[in-house]
């Protein structure tokens, strides 16, 4: 069965969990960071502070799920399935947290918001093997203050070409599954979809084939074997502080000996619906 492993972490899914190990079995976690499966090392690097000062944890129920991108003071983009309730997820109840270097720091940068509001992309689907339109605006019920800790990422313009990016997230980063407490990132390039589409050709059944509009696709420059984790969904994949992607989907990398893309939801295909919702974006510069 081909299945599309998406990055949340930490909730076990019930309804798909024979399909997509990636809830909680081990075969599904793969890190920005050490990958002890295969002995080679691959690297993240700890983010300095301040380093991604529009990279937010969502944490729900005490623990971490997934990243999002500050777009304005009142508005995070995250992706749809980390708010899948039919994987028992439900981001009215999220704790948004900002400013964080280290996980759940009690340090001065960090501010933390409720939820307001859930949007919840119209076309959002996902069934296990086919995913689409995995992006998700939240509303905070409190606003947060910019500060050297706290930034809007800026959004692309609809034609803006990226040719490199950096991932950001406190996604898994080593076998056993471990979430780091220190913010991790990875500097990748961007590939074309068919190039993508090749690469995971070789990985049969975990695929999504072919790679689709909403999607565009990551490999570090060296096509090393660093990737996005369980726990970086959601989270960005930014240029010069311009949003390029939210992390969607892997192959279970990790488990294989071939190097595998990470799969992002294209941010300036939906630069309509995040108008149509957020009110207050800071001006924006995609250029
Ligand atoms: C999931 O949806 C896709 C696209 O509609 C479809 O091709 C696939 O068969 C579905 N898979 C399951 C398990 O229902």
């Amino acid at each position: 069965m081909k299945i599309v492993s998406v990055l949340l972490f930490g909730i076990i899914c019930v309804q798909h969990q024979t399909s997509a190990a990636s809830f909680g079995g081990h075969e599904g976690f793969f890190g920005i960071g050490r990958n002890t499966f295969d002995t080679r090392v691959i690297g993240g690097s700890n983010a300095e502070r301040h380093q991604f000062p529009y990279m937010v944890a969502l944490h729900n129920q005490g623990r971490h799920t997934c990243g999002a991108s500050v777009v304005s003071p009142t508005w995070v983009v995250t992706a749809a399935h980390c708010c899948d309730k039919n994987m028992g997820l439900n981001c009215a109840t999220t704790q948004v947290v900002a400013g964080q270097l280290h996980q759940f720091e009690n340090h001065l940068d960090v501010q933390k918001a409720s939820v307001a509001k859930v949007v919840i992309h119209p076309q959002y689907y996902y069934n296990g093997t086919f995913i689409d339109h995995d992006i998700t605006l939240l509303k905070l019920a409190s606003k947060l203050v910019f500060s050297v800790a706290v930034q809007p990422v800026k959004l692309p313009s609809a034609n803006q070409v990226f040719t490199q990016g950096w991932l950001s997230g406190w996604g898994v980063y080593q076998r056993p599954p471990t979430l780091p407490v220190t913010l991790q990132y990875l500097k990748m390039d961007v590939i074309t979809n068919n190039e993508c589409d090749e690469i995971l050709k070789h990985f049969e059944p975990y695929e999504q084939l072919p790679l689709i509009d909403s999607m565009v696709c990551a490999m570090p420059p060296s096509k090393g074997p660093e990737t996005g984790c369980n726990g970086d969904s959601g989270g960005p994949l930014a240029d010069d502080g311009v949003l390029i992607g939210v992390t969607s989907w892997a192959v279970n990398c990790g488990t294989y000996k071939e190097n595998a893309p990470t799969v992002f939801t294209v941010v300036n295909k939906y630069l309509d619906f995040i108008n149509a919702h957020v009110d207050d974006l800071p001006l924006r510069d995609g250029n």
